[in-house]
């Protein structure tokens, strides 16, 4: 792979300023500030409709922003035609040119440039992305993976700085989808160049990227790393969107030392205070926030063996589904209509089926703290499903 020999330059990073991009009265993507490190893989993740397949045309040069910059580098490219912008694009429908064998359609890039002798790095591209085989096959005899790896190397041979993906998986059922996350990550990582990846899909961003920025209407909501995303969620919309988040609106009764410590419906709860995003004050409202999988259910009649310390909540089963891995339950508590608690099963207790009553309990350092002037199920998934 002759990418990958090239030494790394530095400053290659994408940079948006301001941009963003109104239809008519409506605002599409609101002034955006974002830079993607140089080689990384970084995902844009959010609903439809929130603004990323905008985003990413504006930094392909195919939708010009209504307002701000987009730099490659050192280089201001708002004004480049696509053509001229060292960038190319994959998309959810690959469009592979039916007529054409696979090499030709890899070729295709570097023929139209008048490259001659094209065969070394046709062949390097189809071995990375494993298709080496398949070269002389046309495009409608290969799977949907197939094809859709035939576009990556289509795309890459160009020797693009920065290759962007528009929901390149979502036309492959769930397992396909699941091997490519994997695929088109070690691809990244073998040629190092840059990925800008829209998807919708929580669990492939944090699969796929280095960097996951959470898009809600027009803006970023939030970015990080996806453990850092997930763990310390600033808003209610990231800690639904990223998985499944429970909620209590508790009442601070005292801050002290390096805790927050909170009322809630007749219980106690302690809060880190280092990871208390909203404003702490002794009377005022904080919503609390906890991870199903951080819980741990004991039924009531072992209540006497919870550890000291623990921040603990009684309720009763509601409803209970065994998933293999772990079993879901629904529990019901005064705080909290339907608390979600994950279990590994490992030693399941066969008292704890719906009706059981139960206390919930897990270490206070799972616990964040959140604005509670905010909607509690914002992102909260819809059953929308896609195919
Ligand atoms: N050419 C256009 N004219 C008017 N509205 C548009 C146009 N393109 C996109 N939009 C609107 O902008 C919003 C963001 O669209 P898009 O960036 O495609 O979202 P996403 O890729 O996150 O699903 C949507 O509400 C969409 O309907
Ligand atoms: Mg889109």
């Amino acid at each position: 792979m002759t990418t990958a020999k090239e030494p790394k330059e530095h400053g290659g990073d994408v940079r948006l300023s301001g941009i963003s991009k109104t239809y008519g009265s409506f605002t599409a993507v609101h002034p955006l500030d974002l830079t993607v490190p140089q080689g990384s893989f970084f995902a844009l993740l959010g609903a439809s409709g929130c603004g990323k397949t905008t985003t990413l045309r504006m930094i392909a040069g195919l939708e010009e922003p209504s307002t701000g910059t987009v730099c490659l580098g050192e280089q201001d490219v708002t004004a480049l035609p696509p053509y001229k912008r060292p960038v190319n694009t994959v998309f959810q429908s690959y469009a592979l040119f039916p007529h054409l064998d696979i090499f030709e359609n890899v070729a295709f890039g570097l023929r139209r440039r008048g490259i001659k002798s094209v065969k070394q790095q046709v062949g390097d591209m189809l071995d990375l992305v494993q298709l080496g085989e398949q070269a002389r096959k046309k495009p409608h005899q290969l799977s949907g993976g197939q094809q859709q790896r035939v576009a990556v190397a289509r795309a890459l041979i160009n020797h693009p700085k920065v290759l962007l993906l528009d929901e390149p998986l979502g036309a492959l059922d769930l397992k396909l989808r699941r091997q490519m996350q994997l695929e088109l990550k070690r691809i990244q990582t073998e040629v190092g160049i840059t990925f800008v990846h829209v998807t919708h899909d929580q669990e492939e961003a944090m699969t796929m990227a280095d960097t996951v920025a959470v898009m809600n209407g027009g803006r970023v909501e939030q970015q990080g790393a996806p453990a850092d995303l997930y763990e310390n969620p600033r808003t209610t919309f990231v800690a639904n969107f990223l998985g499944t988040s429970n909620f209590i609106e508790a009442e601070v009764a005292s801050v002290s030392g390096d805790d927050v410590f909170l009322k809630a419906g007749g219980g106690k709860l302690t809060l880190p205070k280092a990871r208390c995003t909203a404003p702490a004050t002794t009377g005022g409202t904080v919503l609390v926030g906890v991870r199903p999988e951080k819980i741990s259910l004991t039924h009531a009649d072992d209540a006497g063996a919870i550890p000291e310390g623990r921040n603990r909540i009684t309720g009763r089963i509601a409803d209970s589904s065994f998933i293999g891995v772990s079993t879901q339950y629904v529990v019901n508590s005064p705080v909290c209509a339907a608390f979600e608690v994950y279990a590994q099963n490992i030693e399941r207790d066969a008292r704890l089926v719906p009706g059981a009553d139960v206390v919930l309990h897990w270490n206070p350092a799972h616990t964040f703290g959140l604005d509670a002037d905010q909607d509690a199920d914002a992102g909260v998934e819809k059953v929308e499903e896609d195919a």
